[in-house]
Protein backbone atom coordinates (compact mmCIF):
# COMPACT_ATOMS: atom_id res chain seq x y z
CA UNK A 1 0.00 0.00 0.00
CA UNK A 2 2.73 2.39 0.83
CA UNK A 3 5.68 2.79 -1.63
CA UNK A 4 8.79 4.60 -2.13
CA UNK A 5 10.04 5.65 -5.78
CA UNK A 6 13.03 4.45 -6.10
CA UNK A 7 13.42 5.15 -9.90
CA UNK A 8 10.48 5.61 -12.58
CA UNK A 9 10.30 1.88 -12.99
CA UNK A 10 11.34 0.51 -9.33
CA UNK A 11 9.58 1.02 -5.59
CA UNK A 12 10.27 0.18 -2.10
CA UNK A 13 7.61 -1.18 -0.03
CA UNK A 14 7.48 -2.87 3.35
CA UNK A 15 7.32 -6.49 2.54
CA UNK A 16 5.18 -8.62 4.95
CA UNK A 17 4.03 -11.86 5.86
CA UNK A 18 1.01 -11.34 3.38
CA UNK A 19 3.91 -11.49 0.37
CA UNK A 20 5.06 -14.61 1.23
CA UNK A 21 4.44 -16.19 -2.39
CA UNK A 22 5.27 -13.44 -4.13
CA UNK A 23 8.81 -13.69 -1.36
CA UNK A 24 8.94 -17.51 -2.64
CA UNK A 25 9.11 -16.72 -6.06
CA UNK A 26 11.60 -13.80 -5.61
CA UNK A 27 13.62 -16.77 -3.91
CA UNK A 28 13.04 -19.21 -6.35
CA UNK A 29 14.31 -16.94 -8.70
CA UNK A 30 17.44 -15.83 -6.63
CA UNK A 31 18.45 -18.66 -4.61
CA UNK A 32 21.30 -20.11 -6.27
CA UNK A 33 22.91 -16.55 -7.03
CA UNK A 34 22.38 -15.38 -3.50
CA UNK A 35 22.59 -18.86 -1.48
CA UNK A 36 26.82 -18.12 -1.17
CA UNK A 37 26.18 -14.98 0.55
CA UNK A 38 23.46 -14.70 2.82
CA UNK A 39 22.03 -16.60 5.71
CA UNK A 40 20.53 -19.88 4.81
CA UNK A 41 17.93 -19.09 6.80
CA UNK A 42 16.60 -16.57 4.86
CA UNK A 43 16.67 -18.38 1.39
CA UNK A 44 12.96 -20.43 2.07
CA UNK A 45 12.14 -22.83 0.31
CA UNK A 46 8.45 -23.63 0.37
CA UNK A 47 5.84 -20.92 1.69
CA UNK A 48 5.89 -22.18 5.80
CA UNK A 49 9.28 -20.81 5.74
CA UNK A 50 9.09 -17.99 3.57
CA UNK A 51 6.01 -16.67 5.70
CA UNK A 52 8.15 -17.54 8.57
CA UNK A 53 11.10 -15.64 8.06
CA UNK A 54 8.90 -12.58 6.53
CA UNK A 55 7.64 -13.08 10.03
CA UNK A 56 10.70 -13.11 11.81
CA UNK A 57 10.97 -9.37 9.96
CA UNK A 58 7.71 -8.22 11.15
CA UNK A 59 8.88 -9.50 15.07
CA UNK A 60 11.77 -7.31 15.02
CA UNK A 61 9.64 -4.84 13.40
CA UNK A 62 7.27 -4.93 16.39
CA UNK A 63 10.11 -4.99 18.92
CA UNK A 64 12.11 -2.04 17.14
CA UNK A 65 14.75 -4.46 16.71
CA UNK A 66 15.04 -4.58 12.88
CA UNK A 67 13.02 -4.85 9.32
CA UNK A 68 12.63 -5.60 6.14
CA UNK A 69 11.46 -3.61 2.46
CA UNK A 70 11.05 -5.21 -1.00
CA UNK A 71 12.44 -3.92 -3.95
CA UNK A 72 9.30 -4.02 -6.93
CA UNK A 73 10.77 -3.54 -10.49
CA UNK A 74 7.91 -2.93 -13.02
CA UNK A 75 5.32 -4.64 -10.36
CA UNK A 76 7.51 -7.72 -9.82
CA UNK A 77 9.44 -8.48 -6.81
CA UNK A 78 12.86 -8.41 -7.15
CA UNK A 79 14.98 -8.06 -4.22
CA UNK A 80 14.91 -6.19 -0.79
CA UNK A 81 16.83 -4.60 2.29
CA UNK A 82 16.89 -5.25 5.65
CA UNK A 83 18.04 -4.00 8.96
CA UNK A 84 19.36 -7.44 10.40
CA UNK A 85 19.99 -5.65 13.77
CA UNK A 86 18.99 -2.90 14.81
CA UNK A 87 19.34 -1.45 18.26
CA UNK A 88 18.13 1.70 19.53
CA UNK A 89 20.02 1.72 22.96
CA UNK A 90 23.26 1.71 20.90
CA UNK A 91 23.01 3.64 17.98
CA UNK A 92 24.29 0.46 15.93
CA UNK A 93 22.02 -1.01 13.13
CA UNK A 94 23.20 -3.63 10.40
CA UNK A 95 21.90 -3.67 7.05
CA UNK A 96 21.52 -6.21 4.37
CA UNK A 97 19.99 -6.96 1.13
CA UNK A 98 19.61 -9.31 -1.80
CA UNK A 99 18.89 -9.16 -5.68
CA UNK A 100 17.72 -11.42 -8.17
CA UNK A 101 20.63 -11.74 -11.19
CA UNK A 102 17.68 -9.85 -13.43
CA UNK A 103 17.62 -6.90 -10.98
CA UNK A 104 21.42 -6.39 -10.77
CA UNK A 105 23.58 -3.24 -12.39
CA UNK A 106 20.58 -0.71 -12.38
CA UNK A 107 21.40 0.85 -8.62
CA UNK A 108 18.53 -0.52 -6.87
CA UNK A 109 20.24 -1.34 -4.18
CA UNK A 110 22.29 1.09 -3.40
CA UNK A 111 19.48 3.47 -3.65
CA UNK A 112 17.03 1.52 -1.24
CA UNK A 113 19.44 1.25 1.46
CA UNK A 114 20.16 4.51 0.77
CA UNK A 115 16.66 5.52 1.98
CA UNK A 116 16.56 3.33 5.13
CA UNK A 117 19.77 4.72 5.95
CA UNK A 118 18.21 8.44 5.64
CA UNK A 119 15.55 6.72 8.16
CA UNK A 120 17.62 4.86 10.25
CA UNK A 121 20.47 8.02 11.04
CA UNK A 122 17.94 11.27 10.30
CA UNK A 123 14.81 9.82 12.14
CA UNK A 124 15.82 7.10 14.75
CA UNK A 125 19.16 8.26 15.93
CA UNK A 126 21.01 6.03 14.77
CA UNK A 127 25.12 6.41 15.03
CA UNK A 128 26.65 3.85 13.44
CA UNK A 129 25.80 1.36 10.23
CA UNK A 130 27.42 -1.59 9.63
CA UNK A 131 27.45 -3.91 6.82
CA UNK A 132 28.88 -7.74 7.04
CA UNK A 133 29.96 -9.31 3.95
CA UNK A 134 31.88 -11.88 2.48
CA UNK A 135 35.43 -11.00 1.66
CA UNK A 136 34.98 -12.92 -1.13
CA UNK A 137 31.43 -11.13 -2.10
CA UNK A 138 32.69 -8.42 -4.48
CA UNK A 139 29.27 -6.82 -5.92
CA UNK A 140 28.19 -6.41 -1.90
CA UNK A 141 31.78 -4.90 -1.07
CA UNK A 142 30.93 -2.29 -4.04
CA UNK A 143 27.86 -1.19 -2.30
CA UNK A 144 29.56 -0.55 0.62
CA UNK A 145 31.67 1.47 -0.76
CA UNK A 146 29.50 3.57 -3.10
CA UNK A 147 27.39 4.08 0.24
CA UNK A 148 30.36 6.02 1.12
CA UNK A 149 31.27 3.02 4.08
CA UNK A 150 34.49 2.82 5.01
CA UNK A 151 36.08 -0.75 5.91
CA UNK A 152 36.39 -1.28 9.83
CA UNK A 153 38.33 -4.79 9.82
CA UNK A 154 37.90 -8.01 8.73
CA UNK A 155 37.03 -11.16 11.06
CA UNK A 156 39.54 -13.64 9.75
CA UNK A 157 38.05 -17.30 8.97
CA UNK A 158 34.65 -16.78 11.13
CA UNK A 159 32.82 -19.94 9.62
CA UNK A 160 33.42 -23.02 7.57
CA UNK A 161 33.33 -22.77 3.71
CA UNK A 162 33.11 -24.64 0.50
CA UNK A 163 36.81 -24.38 -0.09
CA UNK A 164 38.61 -22.49 3.25
CA UNK A 165 36.95 -20.98 6.14
CA UNK A 166 35.54 -17.54 5.23
CA UNK A 167 36.44 -13.73 6.25
CA UNK A 168 33.79 -11.66 7.17
CA UNK A 169 34.70 -7.99 6.49
CA UNK A 170 32.72 -5.14 8.85
CA UNK A 171 32.19 -2.13 6.91
CA UNK A 172 29.69 1.00 8.33
CA UNK A 173 28.96 4.61 7.94
CA UNK A 174 28.46 7.08 11.37
CA UNK A 175 25.91 9.47 11.63
CA UNK A 176 27.93 12.69 10.39
CA UNK A 177 29.91 10.61 7.30
CA UNK A 178 25.75 9.83 6.48
CA UNK A 179 24.91 13.79 6.72
CA UNK A 180 27.88 15.28 5.02
CA UNK A 181 29.27 12.21 3.14
CA UNK A 182 31.66 15.11 1.09
CA UNK A 183 33.68 15.24 4.82
CA UNK A 184 34.37 11.52 5.08
CA UNK A 185 37.86 10.62 4.09
CA UNK A 186 38.12 6.94 2.33
CA UNK A 187 39.75 4.23 3.77
CA UNK A 188 42.35 2.55 1.64
CA UNK A 189 40.20 -0.56 0.73
CA UNK A 190 37.68 2.00 -0.79
CA UNK A 191 39.98 3.84 -3.08
C1 LIG B 1 24.91 -7.44 -3.45
C2 LIG B 1 23.90 -7.10 -4.53
C3 LIG B 1 22.56 -6.72 -3.91
C4 LIG B 1 24.44 -5.94 -5.37
O1 LIG B 1 23.61 -5.68 -6.47
P1 LIG B 1 24.04 -4.55 -7.52
O2 LIG B 1 22.99 -4.43 -8.55
O3 LIG B 1 25.44 -4.78 -7.93
O4 LIG B 1 24.06 -3.25 -6.58
P2 LIG B 1 23.39 -1.83 -6.82
O5 LIG B 1 21.94 -1.91 -6.72
O6 LIG B 1 24.09 -0.93 -5.92
O7 LIG B 1 23.76 -1.49 -8.33
C5 LIG B 1 25.07 -1.17 -8.67
C6 LIG B 1 25.21 -1.39 -10.15
O8 LIG B 1 24.25 -0.58 -10.84
C7 LIG B 1 24.93 0.42 -11.60
N1 LIG B 1 24.16 1.66 -11.47
C8 LIG B 1 23.36 2.16 -12.41
N2 LIG B 1 22.78 3.28 -11.97
C9 LIG B 1 23.23 3.48 -10.71
C10 LIG B 1 22.99 4.48 -9.74
N3 LIG B 1 22.18 5.51 -9.99
N4 LIG B 1 23.58 4.39 -8.53
C11 LIG B 1 24.41 3.36 -8.27
N5 LIG B 1 24.69 2.38 -9.16
C12 LIG B 1 24.09 2.45 -10.38
C13 LIG B 1 26.35 0.47 -11.04
O9 LIG B 1 27.28 0.91 -12.00
C14 LIG B 1 26.56 -0.98 -10.69
O10 LIG B 1 26.73 -1.75 -11.84
P3 LIG B 1 28.07 -2.60 -12.11
O11 LIG B 1 28.30 -3.47 -10.94
O12 LIG B 1 27.76 -3.34 -13.34
O13 LIG B 1 29.13 -1.56 -12.21
C15 LIG B 1 23.65 -8.32 -5.48
O14 LIG B 1 24.84 -8.61 -6.18
C16 LIG B 1 23.19 -9.57 -4.74
O15 LIG B 1 22.02 -9.72 -4.43
N6 LIG B 1 24.13 -10.50 -4.47
C17 LIG B 1 23.80 -11.75 -3.80
C18 LIG B 1 23.31 -11.55 -2.37
C19 LIG B 1 24.27 -10.73 -1.56
O16 LIG B 1 25.47 -10.77 -1.76
N7 LIG B 1 23.74 -9.98 -0.59
C20 LIG B 1 24.56 -9.15 0.27
C21 LIG B 1 25.08 -9.94 1.42
S1 LIG B 1 26.15 -8.91 2.41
Amino acid sequence: MFARALTAEAELRPLEPWRAEEFLRNLDRAREHIAPWVGASFVATDLPSARAVLQRYADRWARDAGGIWGIWLDGVLVGGVMFVAFDTALGVCEVGCWLEPAAEGRGLVTRAVGVVLDWAVGQRGMHRVEWRTNADNARSLAVARRLGMRHDGTLRQVYPGPVRRIDIEVWSVLADEWRNPSTTVPSPAAI
